[in-house]
């Protein structure tokens, strides 16, 4: 840039346009099926991130010796250099030090640019790996191998990324997709029952949104899913891919309908952070997915009966709908406003429609304002 006189004796400053404009894929697979590390390392020895010959396996402590150590050790044996960096498991651990924990550990170990990080867990861990791997030397590429319901569900496939702060859930993160995702079934099995059911949570709210066969399916199927019926399972890992990815992959960044899959998160992000995540997630939203169809039914777009399946079907998941007597009501109506569909001040909420749908409320908009005597009406129903 120059700084030179005119003739009118002023400073002239250039001006300079640095042409960055970009064309960019980050199409990937998602890949369902039963202990998939075999796999991975296949496609890794394919090519899937280049030539990266180093790996940081990203993991909690529960997830470690079940699913990271086995990946961890396939790599190892086909001449990958790798480390495993394990953090206490559950919701508390998705904070900005964990991220700081891993990084430093990262760099210590000699980890530059020039690697991937292979997320192996449930959500937490897939969205804290993939902010990690957004801003580790400014950025590396990272593959999610889901063994949670709730990752296989939603956290593992879109790109979202994050941390919870002590304000609420997810608020500094980046859209950050990965190279890949696996969706391990099998690993169902070993999953707490309570956390079973935390994943139904997520996996009801796509029926409840998109797919009203699919509400029917596992109204019909749930005791077969929760004993681990093989086409059962498939059929909910499938149902569950195909509703998430495709809007997704209408609006990557969220700028319109991917506001939709937040059904029922208005209410649970603040009751999950409210309880001091004595709540999981899942439970959390289920309590969300309640109370948005008590909203919908006042507003006119759901039915008494709508609102009854909606209901016995979270029941049949044994998900509780109501919000646990040591939730301060007035506290949850205050952290409602920390919700990122919050504009100029006003709640907004997704509404579902009937079973199977949300509501448009005009072009490329899914959420509506709702005043606050609303939802402290609603939150009291509860
Ligand atoms: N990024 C997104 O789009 C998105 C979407 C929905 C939810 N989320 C996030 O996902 C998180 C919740 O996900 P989660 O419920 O998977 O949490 P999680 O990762 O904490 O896993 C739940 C628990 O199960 C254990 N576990 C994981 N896999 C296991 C297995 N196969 N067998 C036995 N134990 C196992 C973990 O150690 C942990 O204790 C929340 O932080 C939520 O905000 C993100």
């Amino acid at each position: 840039m120059q700084c030179c006189l005119n003739e009118e004796g002023e400073f002239a400053v250039s001006m300079f346009n640095v042409e960055l404009k970009k064309v960019v894929d980050s199409s990937y697979d998602i890949e369902l099926g039963y202990e998939l590390y075999d796999k991975l390392v296949e496609d890794i020895k394919n090519g899937l991130v280049g030539k990266i010959g180093k790996f940081a396996v990203v993991t909690d402590d529960i997830v470690e010796p079940l699913y990271a150590r086995p990946i961890a050790e396939k790599m190892t044996e086909a001449g990958y250099f790798v480390k495993t960096f394990v953090f206490p498991n559950g919701e508390k651990s998705k904070v900005r030090a964990t991220k700081e924990y891993i990084e430093d550990a990262m760099l210590e170990s000699g980890f530059r640019r020039d690697c991937c990080i292979i997320a192996v867990g449930g959500g937490v861990v897939t969205d804290l790996a993939g902010f990690t791997a957004g801003t580790f030397g400014r950025g590396v590429p990272f593959i999610n191998y889901a063994t949670t319901l709730l990752a296989a569900a939603d956290a593992s496939v879109g790109g979202k990324t994050a941390v919870d702060t002590p304000l609420a859930t997810n608020l500094i993160g980046l859209f950050n997709q990965p190279k890949k995702v696996y969706i391990d079934i099998n690993a169902w099995k070993t999953l707490p029952e309570r956390q079973l059911r935390s994943g139904m949570a997520e996996t009801i709210k796509h029926a409840c949104m998109a797919d009203r066969e699919f509400f029917v399916f596992l109204n019909e199927n749930m005791e077969k899913i929760y004993s681990f019926d093989k086409a059962a399972c498939e059929h909910v890992a499938e149902c569950n891919c195909r509703i998430k990815y495709s809007v997704v992959m209408k609006d990557e960044l969220e700028s319109g309908l991917r506001e939709i899959l937040n059904l029922g998160h208005t209410v649970g992000r603040a009751i999950e952070t409210v309880s001091d995540y004595k709540l999981l997630h899942g439970e959390a939203v289920a309590i969300g997915l309640a109370a948005q169809a008590h909203l919908s039914r006042k507003l006119g777009y759901m039915s008494d009966d709508d609102v009854s399946a909606v209901e016995s079907l979270l029941a049949k998941a044994q998900l509780s709908a109501k919000i646990p007597e040591y939730i301060d009501r007035e506290e949850l109506v205050k952290k409602l406003y920390t919700d990122k569909k919050v504009r100029n001040g006003k709640l907004r909420f997704v509404i579902q429609k009937g079973i199977g749908s949300v509501v448009c409320f005009g072009e490329n908009v899914y959420a509506t304002p709702v005043d606050e005597q609303t939802a402290r009406e609603i939150i009291s129903e509860m």
